[in-house]
């Protein structure tokens, strides 16, 4: 499936840019860019500086005017991320994240931070996107996996 495809399946809009990032506290708009299929984002959306420490963020939303949904990114590791899609596999509402798990506001379903089904009613897992990591930026792929 190419990016047409996908946006048609999706139910998407229009074409545009823009991120959230999540913390406890705040959501903050960041840039965000698509190329070709991708969406990119800049690793360093992850840091959070304190004086001279720098920490990672467990996990950022990214909200494309392309999507229908947001996308929830989760950091393991320097290496590995996840992408998942915030919509509910129940009824499609869009979920909200709360540290290592997305709930469902309309029915309660809960996901795990690799989009597995923690409680129903929902019965399938999350859609995830192949994320790559290309000159310290994410590429979240939006071809069909
Ligand atoms: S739509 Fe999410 S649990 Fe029903």
């Amino acid at each position: 499936m190419d990016r047409k495809d996908f946006i048609k399946s999706c139910g998407f809009a229009c074409i545009g840019g823009g991120a959230f990032l999540q913390s406890c506290n705040s959501t903050k708009l960041l840039s965000g860019k698509i190329a070709g299929d991708d969406i990119i984002i800049p690793v360093t959306d992850f840091e959070t500086k304190n004086g001279n420490n720098i920490y990672f963020k467990k996990y950022i939303v990214v909200q494309n005017e392309i999507l229908q949904y947001p996308i929830c990114v989760y950091r393991k590791n320097e290496n590995e991320y996840t992408a998942l899609w915030m919509r509910c596999t129940h009824q499609g509402t869009e979920l909200q994240v709360f540290g290592d798990k997305l709930q469902c506001p309309a029915h309660g379903s809960e996901f795990d931070n690799i989009g597995g089904v923690q409680n129903g009613p929902a019965d399938a897992k999350l859609r995830t996107f192949p994320v790559t990591i290309e000159n310290n930026q994410l590429k979240i792929s939006l071809k069909a996996v």
